[in-house]
């Protein structure tokens, strides 16, 4: 039976060694660097932030399992294996996710950051308050976690719209898709949720000349800017401009370029934005091992693996 290896930069593996052999317990599982034995004998790599050029030396690698749903962080590697790339799709990761995008564009919607300034001067006064099918909220990137946002937002009464590279359709949702599309879908949105993949088509996208294109007069009376994408998607000096012209009212970052954010960013003590330290949406060993081993149960009987990426693509 081919062996799984954990290989992982920034996580702690012993969580998700222990679960695996929990849960698996006549498989072999090896953690990178210090338990790897014969590199003949890794069928499998499951994996977060790989050394560049570490899984081609597994000769017989069947498969790599992203422990994340971007993958972003093994297409870089010029020199990964031509297998099968799967990444993270889960109930439990899309659930946080849609926790963390609907507590933000409440955040905003609710002006809580605003009311907190208040309390600390003890100032009791209440300003206008749309209602959420007043306001436009916009989710750039409708993929599995952007579509699930999007529906619980929907719910809630906001008004939502969504854009993706190609054209689809989600129920009670305005979606938007090519050039055109996104200039249109930015027109109309006033608290913009970016969750797309970083590729080389993603990269830098959220500049001044994009945010400037939202809706500023709406019923919020500014735009917001949500990221718990990728940090590479956004440059943080443009959104530090746009801040200060008055294009941003506000902002929530998870992701930033240079993770952890330096402590010199002005994006730390800035009034105006929320900084939280890339958990949108963790990746939960107790979901997410299950989840790999139903994959490679699968692929051993002989049934495709799900959630296969395009490699052309990048996501
Ligand atoms: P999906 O692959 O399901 O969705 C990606 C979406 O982005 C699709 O709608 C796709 O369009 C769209 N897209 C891709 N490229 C472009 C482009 N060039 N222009 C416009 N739209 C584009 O991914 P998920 O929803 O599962 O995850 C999205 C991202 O969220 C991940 O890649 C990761 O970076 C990030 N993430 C962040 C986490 C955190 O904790 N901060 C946790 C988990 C994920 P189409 O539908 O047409 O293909
Ligand atoms: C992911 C992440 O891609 O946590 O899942 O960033």
């Amino acid at each position: 039976m081919s062996a799984i290896l954990l290989v992982m930069t920034g996580w702690d593996p012993a969580e998700w060694q222990a679960r695996f052999e929990a849960l698996a317990p006549r498989r072999e599982v090896r953690v990178w660097p210090d338990q790897v034995g014969d590199p003949a004998e890794i069928g499998y790599a499951c994996a977060w932030k790989p050394p560049p050029g570490l899984l081609a030396q597994f000769p017989d690698l069947k498969a790599i399992f992203s422990l994340g749903a971007g993958v972003d962080h093994l297409i870089g590697d010029p020199l990964l294996p031509a297998v099968p790339v799967v990444r993270v799709v889960d109930r439990d990761l899309t659930a946080r996710m849609t926790e963390y995008v609907v507590l933000h564009v409440l955040l905003h919607h609710r002006r809580l950051r605003l009311y907190r300034a208040q309390q600390c001067e003890r100032v009791w006064h209440e300003h206008a308050q749309p209602a959420a099918n007043e306001v436009a909220v916009g989710i750039l990137g409708l993929g599995v976690l952007g579509r699930a946002a999007a529906e619980v937002l929907a719910r809630i009464g906001f008004r939502v719209a969504g854009f993706g590279r190609t054209e689809q359709s989600v129920a009670g949702i305005e979606t938007f898709h090519g050039k055109n599309g996104l200039d249109a879908f930015l027109a109309r949105t006033e608290i913009l949720v970016c969750l797309l993949p970083h590729t080389p088509a993603t990269e830098g996208i959220l500049d001044l000349a994009l945010l400037r294109k939202l809706k500023r007069d709406g019923a919020l009376g500014g735009a917001y800017l949500i990221n718990a994408g990728r940090g590479k998607l956004q440059v943080d000096a443009d959104i530090l401009a746009a801040l200060a012209e008055g294009t941003l009212a506000g902002a929530s970052l998870d992701v930033f370029p240079t993770e952890p954010l330096p402590p010199e960013s002005p994006l730390w003590t800035h009034p105006n934005v929320i900084v939280t330290p890339h958990n949108a949406a963790v990746s939960d060993p107790r979901a997410l091992v299950k989840n790999v081993l139903t994959q490679i149960e699968r692929f051993e009987r002989g049934l495709p693996l799900q959630h296969v990426i395009d490699r052309k693509a990048g996501y």
